[in-house]
């Protein structure tokens, strides 16, 4: 007897581990090596798919779900799902999965590399010697800023805000963070981590980091407004979502000296990059990279995998988002 494998749509290629897996587990169809699959293209594949191994740069909305006839679960390849909508889904009873808890270490390390690149001015630094300006020691070369003993302020302390205050505390910070839930005095002593307003937190902290979920409640939750708060000789890094940044206000702010710098793994409108970002030497931009190691994405892969397998055998998959 041979047994009919669930039709699935794979929005692009992936690792090989992941996609043996699916292939010997469903009737795949896999979209390019070397582009993303625009969401017409989506529409147009979904039609008789029962699920969808989606990355985060899938839209998955309305429209796509009402030409979706079979579909019976989405497994999406990153923690954040808000390329998804999510109250489309749960109307149709379409399950949503995420891969939540293993990219967490690797984007806090990430996240770190950024807070230090903009404090040295690492990137600016290396593109000097190279273009072979380096003509000798001097005392004021390259002058960055201290990170030890400084204050740190986490916005967003989830998961991955919280590994990012765990590494924290090699460097004898005092970390404050902002979120709408406060943790336990026991996490708070864990995390060395004190609550603050995210108006206190942006006015005075000198390095300030985002760890949010996007969602209509954070969109823009760095204004230009909010943005005017933080400290002119502060730095901010974001490798979250980038719409959580008002974008353009941000380049205006480090433009006018407002701001000392920034550190950015995302944008608001990816893979777009506001122009004026481009030319500022007080600004390390980087393609959303924060969980880029290979252990990480094989992991991420797999995990989304699974739950795509799980939700077709009519299982309750691992990490259900609804
Ligand atoms: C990456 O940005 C993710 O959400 O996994």
């Amino acid at each position: 007897m041979t047994l009919v494998k669930p039709k699935v749509l794979i929005t692009r290629k992936i690792l090989k581990e992941a996609l043996d897996y699916l292939q010997e587990h469903t009737d795949s169809e896999i979209g390019p090596p070397d582009r993303n699959l625009t969401k017409q293209e989506i529409v147009e594949k979904i039609g008789d798919k029962e699920g969808l191994f989606s990355l985060l740069v899938d839209t998955i909305d309305k429209e796509v779900l009402d030409s979706a006839h079979s579909l019976k679960i989405i497994a999406n390849c990153a923690v954040g799902y808000n390329n998804i909508d999510i109250e489309e889904a749960k109307k149709r009873g379409i399950l949503v999965t995420n891969t939540p808890g293993v990219l967490t270490e690797t984007t806090a390390d990430l996240t770190w590399a950024l807070i230090f690149a903009v404090a040295r001015r690492i990137p600016e630094a290396d593109r000097f010697t190279r273009s072979k300006k380096f003509k000798g020691w001097e005392l004021d070369l390259f002058l960055g800023k201290e990170v030890t003993r400084k204050r740190l302020g986490i916005i967003g302390m989830g998961r991955i805000g919280r590994a990012v205050a765990l590494r924290a505390q090699a460097f004898d910070m005092e970390t404050v963070y902002s979120d709408s839930h406060r943790l336990s005095p026991e996490d708070e002593n864990k995390f060395k981590a004190s609550f603050l307003p995210l108006e206190e937190l942006l006015s005075t902290s000198d390095i300030i980091t985002i760890h949010a979920a996007l969602t209509p409640q954070t969109f823009h939750l760095l204004s230009k407004e909010k943005l005017s708060l933080i400290n002119k000789e502060a730095f901010i890094v974001n490798a979250s979502r980038g719409p959580i940044i008002d974008e353009m206000a941000l380049a205006e702010a480090l433009e006018k000296g407002q701001i000392w710098g920034a550190g950015l793994d995302v944008y608001e409108r990816e893979p777009e990059i506001e122009e004026k970002l481009l030319s500022l030497d007080n600004v390390v931009l980087l393609p959303h990279i924060g969980s880029a190691t290979y252990e990480t994405r094989l992991k991420m892969a797999m995990m989304a995998a699974r739950n795509l397998v799980q939700g077709l055998k009519g299982e309750r998959p691992e990490n259900l988002v609804v």
